[in-house]
């Protein structure tokens, strides 16, 4: 593992089962995100009341932050069963039609990386989300032939990281669409006490305090967070992680008090020294710190921005006087 994949919000190899046993199953247990919750228990509550399945649900926002824990939750809360399936894995109508004749009433159909369905199954897929209905071309000698199947009824809930790349149509289908935010650090102080409780490894108040401010408003960074801590309490064979702990841990893993690592500050201290505040494009900044310029627009400045370290201009990337004060620099002849 590279040193800074810890900060990446998306799933690393391997990390399947641990995020498995730490899935919250009822909306009860999901913490934080309360305006999507309250809207999705009058929802859940009132389909169920009618004896109707619930409408189709798009859930949208960065890595890590929920998605696939909520489409088991609706589907829990439904008492449906949920069959998760990903865009990339849909290549042809066919394999759609396959999925979707497997249904039985109630059923949630959970479609993960929506955004990346090829456009002939995503014609296929308009027809059954709005009338339960299967209709797709059969290609044969002399012709092809229109096929049309009744389906059971359904509920699609598809997640994507980016809601822009979704066609409007497919938008357009889904009677509930919900935003997915980044989490304050009281949200994320109560996960970590949560995931602690899972692992049976307690932490102190003011270690959950510490790495809550340093998750990246990111659950599953959180989550990543809280183990790397517990194995240097467990190497020490300490029974409960201190903040000392903690601390210490985060200094190893050079990873400061606002959830920024080495990458970060590089990206930081590139744009304020050697372009003078910015604007600067994305391009120059990689080149100038030998980083990815996908990496660094995917994993590193979506943090950058939600703290406001970074604005991004039509005209580049710019530093604001946060970042300055961060970094312990002068801003505009002022000394922060
Ligand atoms: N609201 C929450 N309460 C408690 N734990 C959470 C919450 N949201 C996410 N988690 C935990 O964070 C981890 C990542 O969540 P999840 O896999 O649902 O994210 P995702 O949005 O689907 O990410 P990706 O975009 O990479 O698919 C899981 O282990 C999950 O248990
Ligand atoms: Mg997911």
């Amino acid at each position: 593992m590279k040193k800074h994949d810890i900060l990446d919000a998306k799933k690393l190899p391997g990390e399947e089962e641990s995020e498995l046993s730490l899935r919250p199953k009822r909306l009860s247990e999901y913490i934080g995100q309360k305006e999507l919750k309250d809207n999705l228990k009058v929802f859940i509550g009132a389909a169920k009341s009618r004896g109707e399945t619930l409408d189709h649900v798009l859930l949208y926002g960065p890595p890590g932050l929920g998605k696939t824990t909520l489409a088991h939750v609706i589907a829990n809360e439904m008492g449906g069963t949920l069959k998760p399936t990903n865009g990339p894995s849909i290549e042809k109508t066919g394999d759609l039609a396959a999925l979707l004749s497997d249904l039985e009433p109630g059923d949630v159909l959970f479609i993960d990386e929506i955004h990346r369905l090829p456009t002939a199954v995503m014609e296929v897929l308009y027809g059954a989300m709005e009338d339960f209905k299967l209709s797709i071309l059969i290609s044969r000698e002399g012709g092809a032939k229109a096929l049309n199947l009744p389906l059971p009824p359904f509920t699609l809930v598809g997640a994507t990281t980016r809601a822009g790349s979704l066609s409007s149509p497919l938008r357009a289908r889904f009677g509930i669409s919900a935003k997915i935010d980044f989490y304050p650090p009281e949200d994320l102080l109560k996960i970590i006490e949560r995931t602690s409780k899972v692992y049976g490894m307690p932490l102190s108040k003011e270690a959950a305090e510490l790495l809550s401010k340093r998750s990246r408003g990111t659950p599953r960074i959180a989550n990543r967070l809280y183990r790397r801590v517990r194995d240097f309490a467990s190497y020490d064979g300490l029974k409960e992680i201190d903040e000392a702990t903690a601390l210490r841990a985060m200094k190893a893993l050079k990873i400061d008090e606002m959830g920024l690592d080495e990458v970060d500050l590089k990206y930081l201290r590139a744009v304020i020294e050697r372009f003078h505040g910015g604007p600067v494009g994305l391009e120059a900044i990689a080149a100038s710190i030998g980083e990815e310029m996908t990496n660094l627009e995917d994993v590193y400045e979506p943090y950058l921005v939600m703290s406001g370290l970074i604005n991004r201009t039509s005209r580049g990337r710019e530093a604001t006087d946060k970042a300055y004060r961060h970094l312990g620099l002068v801003y505009q002849g002022r000394l922060f």
